[in-house]
C-alpha cells in the first residue's frame, strides 16, 4: 500500500471520516489525496508524486503555492508576534486597497470563511430592510449554514417544477421550516425571477447569486439574467449580493462585478482573497454596513475575524491581482489549457464540453450544447468524469471531484504557458484511455 492510503487509513481511525472536511474525500479516488508540498502550479504526494494542480487549493491559492510576497508577508507578521484579535494598521489598509478594487465596497468586514461572510450579509440584509425571505438560485452555494443549504445538490429527479424549485436540504440536521424563508429560482431565468418578485416582493430581504456561477463548473449570466437582477431587487427594496467568494479575482481585480459591470449592493469575497490563508470578507454600500454594532444594530463578532496573519496575507495578495499584466497572463494560460482540452477532447472522440473564464472552469461530459444553469449541469454524465478525473490523477495531473454535479477546476497565476503544454501532454493520456474505456 502506498504512503497516501496508509495515511489516509490512519486517520480515518480518529478523524470522523479521514478529514477535516468532507468534501476533502476525492469522489474520483474514494480517499482524500494526501500532499506533502507544493510549490507554484505543481503538488506532490506523500509518495513523492508530482501532480499539475487543476483544483488549486479549491481556488485559495490563485497565486500558485508558496508565493513568495504572501510567505514575506506572513513571515512579517510571525516575526511580530502575531498578536491576534486586535486591530493593527494592515486592517484598515487591507479594507482601503480593497474599496479601491472592488466596486461595490464602501466599507468592509473580515471573516475567517466564505461561510461566515454569507452567513453575516445575509443577516446584514434582514436588518436592514425588516424583511423575513432570501431568493436564492438553484444550484448556487454560499456556503455550510443553514439559512442557504437547499438546493445546492438536488438529484436530478427531484428538481420539482422549474416554476418552483423543490428546496432539497443539503444536509440532514436542518431546522423543520427554514425554507419557508427562501424563494429558489433557476439561474438564467429572468422570466421567473420576476414572477417570484412578483409574488413574493414585499417579503424579499435579499438576492444572493454566484455572478459566475463556477459551483457548477462555469456558467455565465445572460445579459437579460443580469438586466434583472439590477432592476428587480432595487424596485422592490430588496438588497442584490453577489456571492464572489469563489469569482473573487479570478478574471478582474474588481471580480465578476467589474468584469460584468453589475454592481451589488452588498458582495462576499472569500478563498482567493486570503492568497491562501483563511480570510473572507463581506462588504458594501456605507448605508448598510453602518448597521453593523456598534453604530448600528446588528451582531457581527469573532475572535479569529481578521487575524492578523490572514490579513497580512491579503494585502500581499491583492496587492499582486493588482499589479498590471495579471489578467493578461491568466486570459493567455486560460485560452490555451480550455482551447488545447477541447481539442483533446474532439480528437479522440470524447462527447465532453470545457466552459471557463478566467482562471477557472468546468468540463461537461456527455452533453450537448452550452450549460446555463443547474437543471443542464445535473444532467451530464458523472460516471465519465469520475474516470477522467481517476486517469488525469494517474497521468500526474490533480483534479477534484467534490461529489456534487459538475465541479469547478482552475489553475493558478504561476502556471506558464510551458506548464500548459506539460498538462495538455499528460492529459492527453488521460483522454486516450477515457476513449478507449480502459
Ligand atoms: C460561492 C461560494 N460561497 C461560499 C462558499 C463557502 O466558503 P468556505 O468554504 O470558505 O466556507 C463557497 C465555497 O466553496 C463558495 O464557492
Amino acid at each position: 500500500m502506498n504512503r497516501v492510503r496508509e495515511q489516509y487509513e490512519r486517520a480515518c481511525r480518529y478523524l470522523a471520516g479521514g478529514v477535516s472536511s468532507s468534501t476533502r474525500v476525492n469522489k474520483a479516488l474514494g480517499h482524500a489525496m494526501l500532499f506533502d508540498r507544493g510549490e507554484g502550479c505543481r503538488v506532490w504526494d506523500l509518495d513523492g508524486r508530482d501532480y499539475i494542480d487543476l483544483c488549486c487549493s479549491h481556488g485559495a491559492t490563485l497565486l500558485g503555492h508558496g508565493d513568495a510576497r504572501v510567505r514575506a508577508a506572513v513571515e512579517a507578521a510571525l516575526a511580530r508576534g502575531f498578536p491576534c484579535s486586535y486591530e493593527n494598521t494592515w486592517h484598515a489598509e487591507l479594507a482601503e486597497l480593497l474599496c479601491q478594487t472592488v466596486p461595490c465596497l464602501e466599507r468592509v468586514r473580515f471573516t475567517s470563511s466564505g461561510t461566515e461572510a454569507t452567513m453575516h450579509c445575509l443577516r446584514l440584509a434582514r436588518a436592514f430592510t425588516g424583511r423575513p425571505k432570501i431568493l436564492k438560485f438553484e444550484g448556487n452555494f454560499h456556503g455550510y449554514h443553514d439559512q442557504v443549504m437547499f438546493a445546492i445538490g438536488t438529484p436530478a429527479d427531484r428538481l420539482g417544477p422549474e416554476e418552483s424549485p423543490a428546496p432539497y436540504p443539503g444536509s440532514t440536521g436542518l431546522a423543520a421550516g427554514l425554507d419557508r424563508n427562501l424563494v429558489i429560482v433557476p439561474y438564467n431565468r429572468p422570466d421567473l425571477l420576476e414572477a417570484a418578485f412578483q409574488r413574493h416582493g414585499a417579503e424579499i430581504a435579499a438576492v444572493i447569486g454566484e455572478p459566475i456561477y463556477y459551483n457548477a463548473g462555469c456558467i455565465q449570466p445572460t445579459r437579460e439574467f443580469l438586466d434583472a437582477l439590477q432592476r428587480l431587487p432595487r424596485a422592490h427594496g430588496a438588497v442584490l449580493i453577489f456571492d464572489e467568494v469563489l469569482s473573487a479575482f479570478r478574471m478582474a481585480p474588481g471580480g465578476a462585478q467589474e468584469y460584468l459591470g453589475v454592481t451589488p449592493d452588498l458582495c462576499t469575497l472569500g478563498k482567493a482573497v486570503g492568497g491562501g490563508f483563511p480570510l473572507s470578507v463581506f462588504g458594501g454600500r456605507k448605508e448598510i454596513m453602518d448597521r453593523l454594532m456598534p453604530q448600528g444594530d446588528c451582531q457581527h463578532s469573532g475572535t479569529y475575524n481578521g487575524h492578523v496573519v490572514c490579513v497580512a496575507a491579503g494585502l500581499a495578495a491583492v496587492r499582486a491581482y493588482r499589479q498590471p499584466g495579471f489578467y493578461d497572463h491568466i486570459f493567455a494560460v486560460a485560452k490555451r489549457l480550455y482551447d488545447g482540452l477541447q481539442a483533446i477532447f474532439d480528437r479522440h472522440g470524447v462527447a465532453a464540453r470545457v466552459q471557463g473564464l478566467g482562471a477557472r472552469f468546468g468540463i461537461y461530459f456527455g452533453v450537448s450544447g452550452p450549460i446555463r444553469n443547474y437543471r443542464d449541469a445535473v444532467r451530464h454524465h458523472r460516471d465519465q468524469m469520475l474516470r477522467f478525473i481517476r486517469l488525469a490523477i494517474e497521468q500526474g495531473v490533480y483534479f477534484h471531484d467534490y461529489g456534487g454535479s459538475a465541479c469547478h477546476h482552475g489553475f493558478c497565476a504561476a502556471m506558464t504557458l510551458t506548464d500548459v503544454e506539460e498538462a495538455l501532454r499528460r492529459l492527453e493520456g488521460a483522454v486516450a484511455q477515457l476513449a478507449q474505456g480502459t
